[in-house]
């Protein structure tokens, strides 16, 4: 329960046409205790629409492959970031979103834009780490700890949830495990047109390498890819600042 949800106010109900129905803040509040990473970091709290900053993006510089400056590159994924937001409230089974790109270029910051944004409007939004959900779900095979949760009750959120956001979905080692699970995840939410995004820096040619076919394939045919390009990692432009 959230006392500070605008919907319950605290009550973890509400009333639809006379009927008392458990409000959607109850179910993010499962999904924050299930995953110990999926409340966004305070710092990650304020990357939001307003604060992405588009002056990062080179208005000189040229995808070469959309023959569009970066500028523009940039302005069409924080558009198409802001289009699935609004629209996701109506429509449960949109497309998701795979942003591409280096190494500090907004990737990551973009997608914490859509679930700042969602969770704001009282969406259930899983936002995992990729590297993180996996040990994560390694750990419940850990018979000397504690175990709140089995795999399967991870494994079943991630596949159910509204809408999942796998962050930094990069140049990891994949093992057949892992590559398994990741699979399983994504076939489940493809075939429940459930929309995930992605954030890689792993360039499209490469996914295949690391992820297998089956997985690749299937983001392919769930996400729309948009590309984030910057001639130097914003990291080390904002600390030059
Ligand atoms: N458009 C933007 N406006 C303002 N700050 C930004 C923007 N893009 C990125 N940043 C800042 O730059 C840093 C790197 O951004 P981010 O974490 O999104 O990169 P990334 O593309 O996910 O990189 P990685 O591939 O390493 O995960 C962060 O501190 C972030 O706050
Ligand atoms: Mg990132
Ligand atoms: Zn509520």
């Amino acid at each position: 329960m959230n006392s500070n949800c605008n919907f319950c106010h605290g009550r973890g109900i509400i009333f639809e046409s006379n009927l008392a129905v458990p409000c959607s803040c109850m179910q993010q509040k499962a999904i924050l205790n299930r995953f110990k990473q999926s409340r966004l970091p305070k710092r990650m709290q304020n990357h939001t629409f307003e604060n992405f900053n588009l002056s990062f993006y080179s208005r000189n510089c040229l995808d070469p492959v959309k023959k569009i400056s970066y500028y523009e590159s940039a302005q069409i994924a924080l558009q198409a970031a802001k289009d699935f937001s609004a629209s996701f409230k109506k429509n449960k089974n949109s497309d998701g979103l795979l942003f591409t790109g280096q190494v500090g270029s907004g990737k990551t910051f973009l997608a914490c834009c859509i679930a700042n944004y969602l969770l704001k409007e009282n969406e259930t939004v899983l936002f995992a780490v990729v590297p993180d959900l996996l040990d994560q779900i390694r750990s419940t095979y850990d018979s000397s700890r504690h175990i709140e949760y089995t795999e399967k009750d991870l494994v079943d959120t991630a596949r159910e949830v509204p809408l999942l956001i796998l962050d930094d979905l990069g140049a990891h080692n994949y093992t057949d495990w892992t590559k398994n699970k990741l699979y399983s995840i994504l076939n489940y939410r493809l075939n429940y047109c459930l929309p995930t995004i992605i954030t890689t820096n792993i360039s499209l040619e490469e996914l295949e390498e690391y992820l297998g076919e089956r997985s690749t394939s299937r983001i392919f045919q769930m996400c729309r890819p948009y590309r984030l390009l910057v001639d130097m990692d914003i990291r080390i432009v904002l600390r030059q600042k």
